[in-house]
């Protein structure tokens, strides 16, 4: 039977399992080089928006970052909370984050700024992002162009356990037209047979509602701001500027002394 669960609330405990294939410590070193070429703000203060169960505050702090995570999950940030007990958490909406002149690096990775949805929310986050940041901070995240969304790529990942088979699948689609683009997302689990019982097999789907930008109208935004934008290839191995034809980037976005 197929179920509908929540990947950032009933459904946490799977998170993990769901990102299992993602480099975390390769982001954060990108974050790391991203910080030493572009950041100007004398400090060592990070935010990381959207931080989810906290994959990335660990590398950050063995950095020398004090860190701490925003999330507008509990049940995310009760997982952050057991993973980098040396951590603050902020349970808010992106676009709520107050903070004045604080931070030297915030980030947002796994494209977690199109959750800042609808568009006038987006902007709002940008804003408050903007003030939290010291004049010199900068602010780093990852977007896809809404020209790039093929509901044809969706991507699977399997993992074993002790007790069990999962795989998960994820894709975005996109109708054409609009602010709105959508997160797909089904976890399947084959439970193992033991020796009295026959296996069983559960499946869930979940679907999230995030903005369509297009990376030249971000680019506007942000400057409208005040940021100054650098855009990068989607490479966290190396620090290599856009060169216009890829759909998926690096911003960075820095503000001025
Ligand atoms: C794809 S996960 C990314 C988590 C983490 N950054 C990572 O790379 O593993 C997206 C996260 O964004 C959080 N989120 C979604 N909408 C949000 C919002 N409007 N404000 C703050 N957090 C949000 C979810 O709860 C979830 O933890």
């Amino acid at each position: 039977m197929i179920q509908s669960g929540n990947l950032y609330a009933d459904l946490s405990g799977y998170y993990d399992l769901f990102c299992a294939e993602v480099d975390y410590a390769a982001q954060c070193a990108f974050a790391k080089r991203a910080y030493d070429c572009f950041a100007n703000s004398g400090g060592h203060h990070y935010l990381d928006l959207a931080c989810g169960t906290g994959a990335h505050i660990l590398p950050m702090q063995s950095y020398g970052f004090v860190a701490t995570g925003l999330d507008n999950s509990a049940d995310m940030l009760a997982q952050a909370v057991r993973r980098c007990p040396n951590a603050e958490f902020i349970l808010s909406d992106m676009s709520a984050l107050e903070a004045s002149c604080h931070y030297d690096l915030i980030s947002c990775f796994l494209y977690s700024i199109h959750y800042s949805h609808p568009v006038s929310s987006l902007k709002l986050t940008l804003k408050r992002t903007f003030d939290a940041l010291k004049p010199g901070g900068v602010f780093i995240f990852n977007t896809v162009d809404i020209t790039g969304i093929n509901s044809r790529h969706f991507v699977s990942t399997r993992v074993e356990t002790e007790h069990s088979i999962m795989s998960f699948t994820s894709g975005w689609t996109y109708c054409g037209a609009g602010e709105a683009m959508h997160l797909h997302l089904s976890i399947n689990q084959q439970v193992k047979a033991d020796s009295a019982q026959s296996s069983e097999k559960r499946v869930w789907q979940d679907k999230h509602t995030m903005t369509a930008i297009s990376i030249h109208g971000l680019k506007q935004w942000l400057q409208e701001t005040g940021f100054e934008v650098t855009l990068l290839e989607h490479d966290y191995s190396r620090l290599q500027a856009w060169a216009g034809e890829s759909f998926n980037i690096i911003v960075v976005a820095g503000k001025p002394l």
